[in-house]
């Protein structure tokens, strides 16, 4: 199913880093990499991030892989090759990505949150399969799943030399029986001659029970496990997903 994309992904890309700065990316990006290694196989180089927007995680973990990086978004690829000009960076989506080619290990952090349908969520899943290789092992980190869910609000934004954004996030479920929960967002963006804009853009998001992800993994052929999600500022219960691909699949 379509859906449609936010304006910070297409015409807003350009501020993405003032929105989520790479600096605030370090202790997550370390938890992730220490789970990543230890999921597979010994000693993994190749790492296949898919979703991968300004680059902020890859910013930390091409320091520990050899990094190539997807996302559905040219214009969050562009921050992202600015960030990171070392890594190959690849246009496409994660429900139809076909790149011929496997990894030692695949990640999917909260670009996963974009699949809003099971059909959508088990296309992506069956993506970081056929680029893990045997032996390899997917990291998928949602924002929330069903039971782990709360309505909340955030806010925050940077200074960059010439311009300025400050955001006002709002997350919430207006239809606690579907598959999705909304996130809008106020953006107000000053430019280098002083002007200011305000935009609204909404971000549908997907929530699954635990128990969906697991057995979609399981069905896509990983052996699948919760883990829950370690940092200093989250003081509630989050979890990712590994999934191994066995070595005989
Ligand atoms: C919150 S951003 C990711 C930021 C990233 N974690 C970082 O470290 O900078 C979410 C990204 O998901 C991407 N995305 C959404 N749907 C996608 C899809 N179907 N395939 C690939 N990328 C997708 C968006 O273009 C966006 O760049």
């Amino acid at each position: 199913m379509e859906t449609s994309i936010p304006k910070l992904y297409e015409g807003l890309a350009s501020w993405w880093h003032l929105l989520s700065a790479p600096e605030d990316y370090a202790e997550e990006a370390g938890f992730y990499s220490e789970l990543l290694v230890a999921a597979g196989d010994p000693s993994p180089v190749t790492l296949l991030e898919i979703g991968s927007g300004g680059g902020n995680n890859a910013s930390y973990l091409k320091k520990q892989f050899d990094l190539t990086l997807v996302d559905r978004s040219p214009g969050m690829l562009e921050q992202s090759r600015a960030l990171n000009p070392e890594c190959e960076h690849i246009v496409g989506d994660m429900r139809t990505l076909r790149l011929g080619c496997e990894f030692d290990r695949v990640f999917i952090q909260d670009a996963i949150c974009y699949m809003t349908t099971g059909d959508d969520l088990r296309a992506a899943i069956e993506t970081a399969f056929v680029h893990c290789r045997p032996g390899g092992a997917v990291l998928l980190a949602p924002d929330y799943v069903r039971e782990n869910f709360s309505p909340s609000t955030d806010c925050g934004g940077e200074d960059s030399r010439d311009r300025a954004l400050r955001f006002l996030e709002w997350t919430y479920d207006p239809d606690p029986t579907d598959t999705s929960y909304t996130v809008d967002y106020a953006y107000l963006l000053r430019n280098a001659d002083g002007s200011m804009r305000v935009e609204h853009d909404r971000h549908i998001e997907g929530l699954f029970e635990r128990a969906t992800w697991l057995s979609i993994m399981t069905d896509v052929g990983f052996e699948a496990r919760g883990v829950p999600f370690v940092h200093s500022e989250v003081d509630y219960n989050l979890e990712v997903f590994i999934g191994h691909r066995p070595k005989d699949s």
